[in-house]
């Protein structure tokens, strides 16, 4: 049984660190999905590329709906995302990693439910704590384990892009408590939670936000030091999951299952 799975944004592409590696096409309402799934010291995962194995999909056009229920189907009940973001606070600095604990949501043209209505009803979720603490606490165990630096909790503001922000929106993130910027947790964190799944992110810092860099962005400069840090994030996602299926109870996020009456 597959339980956990990753999904790999910006830089991570491959599941290169799989044993045993196969590819499935899962099918879904919104979609066929390519997941490959493969092992790591004996425990099964999956793997998703967010942007596609090539960064062809950008961030608003990505088929989180797809991905998610596809990951469901397979049987995956915990999800580990990477994330590329830029910083707001003098505090996250790039090449540093981030477990996100909250977010702020900016987006303005995603489907951001499973719950369209008519058939489907209506489901209003409870986000109050949206990135799993047991799979965050997994995390925190494993860079200790690996004698890495993570900060633990941090306010993601998620924006539409694909363009970067202009200095005027960063400043006012800021200001209404945002810690670090990316394009694409949302709805991706909102959709697993629609699912009972447990769902937590691990941002790497690329750059600070527009006007706090004193340079203009750019995408290669985001991709530059997410390569250079692939394979720690990868070690702490493997080493990680090790320690979430040693540990399969503690939280939550399964409990919004107890007022969805259509099951997908
Ligand atoms: N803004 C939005 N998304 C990002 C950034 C940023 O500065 N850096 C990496 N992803």
């Amino acid at each position: 049984m597959i339980k956990t799975a990753i999904i790999g944004g910006t830089g991570i592409y491959n599941p290169d660190a799989f044993e045993n590696r196969r590819e499935v096409l899962q099918e879904t309402r919104y979609g066929a999905v390519a997941i490959t799934i493969g092992t790591h010291q004996g425990i099964e995962l999956a793997f998703i590329p967010r942007h596609g194995s090539k960064h062809s999909v950008p961030p608003h056009l990505i088929n989180y709906q797809a991905n998610i229920l596809a990951l469901y189907k397979l049987g995956v009940r915990n999800i580990l995302a990477t994330a590329a973001v830029g910083s707001l606070n003098y505090d996250f600095r790039p090449g540093q990693f981030v477990l996100v604990d909250q977010f702020l949501d900016f987006t303005k043209s995603r489907p951001s439910t499973f719950y369209e209505g008519g058939d489907m009803g209506v489901v209003h979720c409870d986000m109050t704590v949206p990135y799993c603490p047991r799979l965050r606490s997994a995390l925190v165990q494993a860079a200790n384990n690996l004698n890495y630096t993570v900060i633990n909790g941090g306010v993601y503001v998620c924006t539409e892009g694909p363009r970067f922000e202009t200095a005027a929106e960063i400043s006012v993130y800021k200001l209404l408590g945002g810690d670090v910027v990316g394009m694409t947790s949302v709805p991706e964190v909102c959709l697993a939670r629609e699912l009972g799944m447990c769902y937590a992110t691990v941002a790497t810092i690329t750059n600070f936000a527009a006007g706090i860099s004193p340079t203009i962005l750019t995408h290669s400069e985001v991709y530059e030091v997410m390569k250079n840090n692939t394979s720690a994030v990868r070690k702490l996602l493997l080493e990680s999951a090790l320690h979430i299926e040693a540990q399969d109870t503690g939280c939550d996020c399964a409990r919004i299952l107890d007022e969805v009456k259509v099951k997908l």
